[in-house]
């Protein structure tokens, strides 16, 4: 799973529509906006923008908002995702969003997070941001 095959083209669309849902993220507590627009098998797009909570532990990271509307909307298996934080040069998914996206990978195991770069969007796996992954393969390995 080296090559993500996705077009340059279509690498900044992602990025456009990551920017976008960060412009409605509610983030009255952090002021840290946070988008990201996945890439479902099939070809359409889903996006999430960071929610926050008075009770700050309830706040839900863009990347999960994303992963969760997708997965309502009855998709399971997710190409690329594309994160973007519009205050900082570059931002990378926490650990518990490359868990969560992890889960719903690609039907070849793979799934590419597009960030943004210094020249443009950045490209990297998700094994190589959440290397030795727990999931459900070691779940069903123990119920066998
Ligand atoms: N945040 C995200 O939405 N995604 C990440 O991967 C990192 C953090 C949000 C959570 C919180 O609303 C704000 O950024 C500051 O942590």
């Amino acid at each position: 799973m080296t090559n993500h095959g996705i077009s340059s083209e279509r690498a900044e669309a992602l990025l456009a529509a990551a920017r976008e849902a960060a412009s409605r993220a509610y983030v009255p507590y952090s002021q840290f906006p946070v988008g990201a627009a996945v890439e479902l098998e099939g070809g359409s797009i889903v996006t999430g923008c960071n929610v926050e909570n008075a009770s700050y532990p309830l706040t839900v990271c863009a990347e999960r908002v994303a992963v969760a509307t997708a997965v309502a909307a009855g998709h399971r298996h997710i190409r690329a995702v594309a994160v973007t934080a519009p205050k900082v040069a570059s931002v990378t998914p926490c650990g518990g969003c490359r868990q969560v996206l992890s889960e719903f990978r690609s039907s070849d195991g793979s799934l590419w997070v597009i960030l943004e770069g210094k020249t443009g969007p950045e490209i990297v796996s998700i094994d190589e941001l959440l290397p030795r992954s727990f999931g459900p393969a070691q779940l069903d390995s123990a119920s066998g």
